[in-house]
């Protein structure tokens, strides 16, 4: 390609470390479809033949149908797949193929198949991140009355529905489709035009280009946009929190299955045996959930650093940036659709989540709230005779709402046998009606209105 300057070819290693090739092969859509869009474009300004540039579509189709039926070729003297490109056109249609990068550079040509590429990538995870949501709406509903302890420290709390545990991961995700969005909003801008950082004097339509390319227009500054990586950070970034909430769902899943807890079975399908206990059933998918989450934030860390001290305009350096988004992608996918699984097949056991809130004397709290409530007695008293309380059934070895009367009213003796009615943890969760709170009829309420902002 440059070889009127040049005497030798390349070291051997300096091809090897040049080439892109082994990895940029996954933009060969996004190339050719750039490719196409900029000769379209060629050819309507009258900046190349229009019949060249006919001829050049044309043959750009061939090789991607070459593409799609025998793969991209690693050969790592053409360096990558916009090079790699060039050559497959000229050999399909002549000398004519070099009149395509005409008012174009790599730089600029690299920028728009990655921005293509990782918009294409937010629209898959935008649809695995909605099929995960499903799941988690219909354990929920499911699960909109079944009690299990609520934690703090991971020490029983207050009780709380798993409807509302799950709707909780709902929310997280939410806010995660958001900033995928969000981030698809300042990527849609096309790079191509910009060339290799100064522009090009050549009479280009770059609205045109771009609107072909589904973008909303031109990027406005040629340094900023073959520089800019700012769209793969920002996917980056929101791939790392989605990671981040699939762990901790996924660190739960592998606590709640320890045989301790025993609040849930994964599927079959989702659990490993042991090669030597013949016992064991392992949650591997949720422990690779967790970690591959670490992965995911190592590869945006990975991008930041690679971009945080280049000088304007293209460095080499920024050939960096597809692996750990590839990597991260990849990750992601396997991540979301490993927890839509698991949430989708998982036997919650109920009778175990109950007993464990029943045994934590989850329901302390209730018991403060009522004396507040019905003796007026001011909250910081009630708390101190609550804890009076709970010592009491500990004593004993037994539940807080099993306590008898004569234990409570030696205790206080403004306490009334009214008091049962709150105790449980039924009752408990029932009055946790504030907006938010986890009352099964406000988990219900949660899931309407989550199913209608999906529809
Ligand atoms: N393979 C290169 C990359 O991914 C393409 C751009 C090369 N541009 C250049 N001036 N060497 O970044």
């Amino acid at each position: 390609m440059w070889g009127g300057r040049f005497a030798e070819g390349p070291a051997a290693v300096m091809r090897e470390i040049n080439a892109s090739i082994p990895f940029d092969k996954r933009l060969w859509k996004q190339d050719v479809a750039g490719s196409k869009a900029h000769v379209a474009m060629l050819g309507a300004t009258g900046i190349v033949a229009p019949e060249d540039a006919a001829a050049i579509s044309a043959g750009l189709d061939t090789v991607a149908q070459g593409y799609a039926a025998n793969g991209v070729a690693e050969d790592l003297v053409l360096e990558d797949i916009h090079m790699q490109s060039e050559a497959r056109l000229a050999e399909a249609i002549g000398p004519v193929a070099g009149r395509l990068h005409t008012a174009r550079s790599r730089n600029d040509q690299v920028a728009t198949d990655f921005r293509l590429w990782v918009r294409d990538a937010i629209d898959q995870v935008e649809t695995a991140l909605t099929a995960f949501q499903h799941a988690l709406l219909t354990r929920a509903e499911e699960h909109a009355d079944s009690v299990m302890p609520g934690f703090t420290h991971l020490q029983s709390a207050q009780p709380v529905t798993l409807g509302h545990h799950l709707m909780a991961y709902f929310e997280m995700i939410a806010r995660d489709r958001s900033r995928f969005a969000d981030a698809r909003v300042r990527l849609n801008r096309c790079p191509l035009g910009s060339a290799a950082l100064a522009g090009t004097g050549f009479p280009i339509d770059r609205e045109m280009t771009a609107a072909a390319l589904g973008f909303d227009g031109p990027t406005r500054n040629s340094l900023d946009a073959v520089s800019d990586r700012d769209f793969a950070i920002e996917y980056l970034t929101a791939a790392a929190q989605t990671a981040l909430h699939l762990s901790r769902l996924a660190e739960e899943f592998i606590l709640w299955a320890s045989q301790p807890f025993g609040f849930v079975s994964l599927s079959d399908q989702w659990s490993t045996g042991s090669s030597i206990m013949p016992q064991k059933r392992n949650p591997d998918a949720a422990e690779l959930v967790r970690g591959h989450s670490g992965r995911i934030i190592g590869c945006l860390t990975a991008l930041m650093i690679t971009m945080k001290g280049l000088p304007l305009a293209y460095s080499k350096d920024m050939q960096d940036d597809k692996p750990p988004v590839f990597e991260a992608h990849d990750l992601l996918g396997l991540s979301i659709a490993a927890m839509t699984g698991m949430v989708e097949s998982a036997t919650f056991r109920t009778p175990r989540m109950r007993a464990a809130a029943e045994a934590g004397f989850s329901t302390a709290t209730d018991l403060a709230d009522w004396l507040v409530r019905e003796g007026g007695i001011p909250f910081r008293e009630a708390h101190h005779i609550t804890g009076r309380a709970v010592k009491r059934a500990e004593e004993l070895g037994i539940a807080l709402d099993a306590l008898p009367l004569e234990d409570l009213t030696a205790i206080d003796s403004r306490i009334t046998a009214g008091v049962y009615d709150v105790l449980s943890v039924d009752a408990s969760v029932a009055s946790r009606t504030s907006f938010g709170g986890t009352a099964p009829a406000n988990v219900r309420a949660a899931i309407a209105t989550a199913r209608e902002e999906m529809a």
